[in-house]
């Protein structure tokens, strides 16, 4: 898993129409902030629904290192005895995060305005990717990181003894640097400000509010200002954890591309700042039906009603790519498929993710015979439309949940199965994906070409 074992090679073919109901897991953004935020919570918080993927189950060892108790009652059930703000103890070891970039950062965040070191590390994916992004405004309070050639895992994070509140104007659109920046200031006195041009994801203003803490949100023409008070108290919460969108991503995805089918994918977030992915299909002409708008865990949730459509290739503005930035991968995939050209512009944040997420899909799809172009901040795939994708490739995942699941919801419709080197990754995510896809109908397995 992640990376550590033995790779698991999967393949898709072609075959029987997709229906029925796909309850994806739940939220893996929300989900990792359940656990910090209980942890650095004064008594008991519960959650129900929360994702059991491995980088989840990794940040919950985390929290224990950190002192937190944290128990699972029963499937996605758990509770967490927090320390409070401030109350971390120092690990006894070195955190291993696994494969899970969200994890690092925001504890990193979280950990580094107490007096305590924490030794960080992952699997290869998480040794490669740039921690500096999260280590430079953590030190802005003091903390100090000491790391490999560009601020790299392994990392050790000396927390500030003295914090000091920040300011910080982000200088990428990041949800993991912004959060972790917040996280850092809960233990600041006075107040820290996070300043973002794009909205990111806001699961974390959102979710530090409902434990208690004092934050405010403007926008302003410098963009979203982000101001919170230092040294709350948090309390512990009940937590409902709602579907994932992005995981909902792929069998919404499957369905538009599989001739006949039709599929329920229920309580999908309609968060704004997560739903980019869904306006995009619409636009590329995809059926897809907003039903029972409500709202669930503190999320604007709807059922999704997916039936397969006929789709055309468009532009995809590069003010989208925040709210949808995990979700390029499975577009790029529905895009080969496409009538015309799909151009996905502002993407560069996509080559610092789990793999370099633009040129692992631009050589899988050009393997599987694709035509794409590839720029530093640019993906553009020339959809084949009615004269379909010929497949018959094994295509590298480089260690990346999203790749493989991408591929494999392609390979449902291609000429020729398609293969991927390794899927054991996706567990790290949706540890349910085979399953829900074959309860569909989709034929996936273990095997390759
Ligand atoms: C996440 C933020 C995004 C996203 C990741 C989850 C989060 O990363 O890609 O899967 O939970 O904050 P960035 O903040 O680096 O864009």
């Amino acid at each position: 898993m992640s990376g550590h074992g033995d790779p698991v090679p999967m393949i898709a073919r072609k075959g029987a129409t997709l229906r029925g109901v796909a309850e994806v897991p739940g939220d893996k953004s929300i989900s990792h902030r359940a656990l910090i935020l209980g942890a650095l919570s004064v008594g008991r918080t519960e959650i129900t629904g929360l994702l059991e993927g491995q980088d989840v189950l990794d940040t919950a060892k985390a929290m224990q290192a950190f002192g937190a108790t944290v128990e699972r009652l029963g499937p996605g059930h758990w509770i967490v005895d927090g320390v409070g703000v401030g109350g971390f103890a120092e690990p006894a070891d070195v955190i291993d995060c696994g494969n899970s970039g969200t994890g690092v950062r925001l504890i990193m965040g979280a950990m580094a305005t107490s007096p305590i070191n924490a030794t960080f590390t992952g699997d290869a994916s998480l040794r490669k990717r740039p921690m500096g992004r999260v280590t430079d405004p953590l030190a802005l309070f003091g903390a100090q990181a000491v790391g490999r050639e560009g601020g790299r895992l392994p990392l050790t994070l000396v927390g500030a003894r003295n914090p000091v509140p920040v300011r910080y104007v982000l200088p990428v659109p990041s949800a993991q640097v912004k959060s972790a920046v917040l996280l850092a200031g809960l233990n600041a006195p006075g107040q820290t400000v996070v300043v973002e041009a794009e909205a990111t994801r806001d699961h974390t203003e959102r979710m530090l509010k409902g434990f208690g803490a004092e934050l405010s949100v403007e926008d302003t023409p410098e963009g979203r200002v982000i101001t919170l008070q230092g040294r709350p108290e948090l309390t512990g919460q009940s937590v409902a954890v709602p579907r994932d969108p992005s995981s909902a991503a792929f069998p919404v995805c499957a369905a538009l591309i599989v001739p006949g089918s039709e599929i329920v994918v229920p309580g999908v977030s309609q968060n704004p700042t997560r739903n980019g992915l869904f306006t995009t299909l619409v636009e590329m002409g995809a059926d897809i039906a907003f039903e029972n708008p409500r709202e669930e865990g503190g999320e604007p949730v709807a059922d999704l009603r997916v039936r397969h459509s006929a789709l055309k290739g468009i532009e995809v503005p590069a003010e989208r790519a925040a709210s949808m930035i995990d979700e390029y991968p499975v577009l790029a995939a529905v895009a080969s498929l496409a009538e015309g050209t799909t151009v996905m512009r502002g993407v560069k944040e996509l080559r610092v993710k789990e793999s370099d997420r633009i040129d692992a899909m631009a050589r899988g799809l050009e393997a599987c015979g694709v035509t794409v172009e590839e720029e530093r901040d640019v993906l553009v795939v020339h959809g084949r439309g009615a004269a379909g994708v010929p497949g018959g490739a094994i295509v590298a995942t480089h260690i990346d949940h999203r790749i493989a699941m991408s591929f494999l919801v392609l390979g449902l419709v291609t000429d020729r199965p398609v293969a991927v080197d390794d899927a054991s990754p996706i567990a790290t995510s949706f540890p349910v994906f085979g399953d829900l896809m074959r309860g569909l109908g989709a034929d996936v397995a273990e095997g390759s070409l």
